[in-house]
């Protein structure tokens, strides 16, 4: 059976239509998961780029999502081999993947912000297309809304004017992301467009990114370590899949 192409955009229903710190310190309620880190509003969350290298990482992060989820994320309910396929096609040079890893190292949220619109005679692009999922246990602790900022503040400083996202009416989650960061919701059945105008990058934003980047992959490399280490003193007879798992992630 052919499975047909998934458009490379964040969703689906757009492309039709278009043709560290170690984890953050915070207050924990008991019911939320330890390796997690939560991203209350005086909290930095580490986002960091994901490139080709992670393929295998971002599909077990969308495989993961429920039916219900997929259908939300990509404006169908996408198959395995549909994710499969969406993730083999992601061009990221032309695009940007952002992800934040558990402890565990998984992505446990990741946006794709794609590159849709006509570019600017600055060399810019005009509109940048945002989709996003949040691994289910990972929810309503901010990751969502963090990156949608790092979002904004990665497009404006590649002279991007608007950030377009393409939603569910129902997904109340998204439209909430994209209304409180001021963006214009336009409401057509069953399917919403939202819009947000970016401001024109500064040097502040510019040392903004570049600071979060900075610390992102420190954190990562902190969570590695923490990792080989944890590893050793727990199970020593595992040491060469120790090994073997910490030469992979430090390649990432
Ligand atoms: C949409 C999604 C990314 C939100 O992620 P999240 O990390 O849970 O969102 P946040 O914690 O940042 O919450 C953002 C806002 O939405 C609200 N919110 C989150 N989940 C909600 C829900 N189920 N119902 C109502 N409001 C919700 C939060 O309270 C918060 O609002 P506030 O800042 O005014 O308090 C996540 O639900 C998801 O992955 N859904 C499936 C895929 C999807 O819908 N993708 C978007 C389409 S591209």
């Amino acid at each position: 059976m052919s499975i047909p192409d998934p458009p490379v955009t964040p969703n689906a229903l757009t492309s039709a239509a278009s043709a560290s710190s170690p984890e953050p310190i915070a207050v924990v309620p008991s019911n939320v998961r330890a390796d997690i880190p939560v991203a209350a509003s005086w909290n930095w969350v580490p986002i960091r780029s994901l490139g080709p290298r992670h393929r295998e990482r971002i599909a077990a992060h969308l495989i993961a999502l429920e039916v219900s989820d997929r259908y939300l994320r990509f404006g169908y309910p996408a198959s395995d081999a549909q994710i499969s396929k969406y993730v083999d096609m992601l061009d990221f040079e032309q695009d940007e993947v952002f992800g934040i890893f558990s402890r565990r190292l998984e992505v446990i949220a990741m946006a794709h912000l794609a590159h849709i619109g006509i570019a600017n005679p600055d060399g810019g692009q005009s509109m940048s297309e945002f989709g996003v999922s949040v691994l289910p246990r990972g929810r309503r602790r901010g990751f969502g809304r963090r990156l949608f900022e790092h979002a904004v503040l990665h497009a404006r400083n590649r002279g991007v004017e608007t950030l377009f996202i393409h939603a569910l009416s129902e997904n109340t989650a998204m439209l909430k992301i994209a209304r409180n960061a001021g963006a214009t919701v336009v409401r057509e059945g069953s399917e919403s467009d939202a819009r947000l105008k970016l401001p024109p990058d500064t040097l502040a934003s510019h040392v903004g990114e570049f600071m979060e980047h900075q610390a992102a992959e420190l954190d990562y490399r902190l969570k590695v370590h923490a990792r080989m280490v944890n590893r050793l003193f727990v199970a020593p007879k595992d040491l060469s899949i120790a090994q073997g798992e910490t030469t992979r992630v430090a390649n990432d």
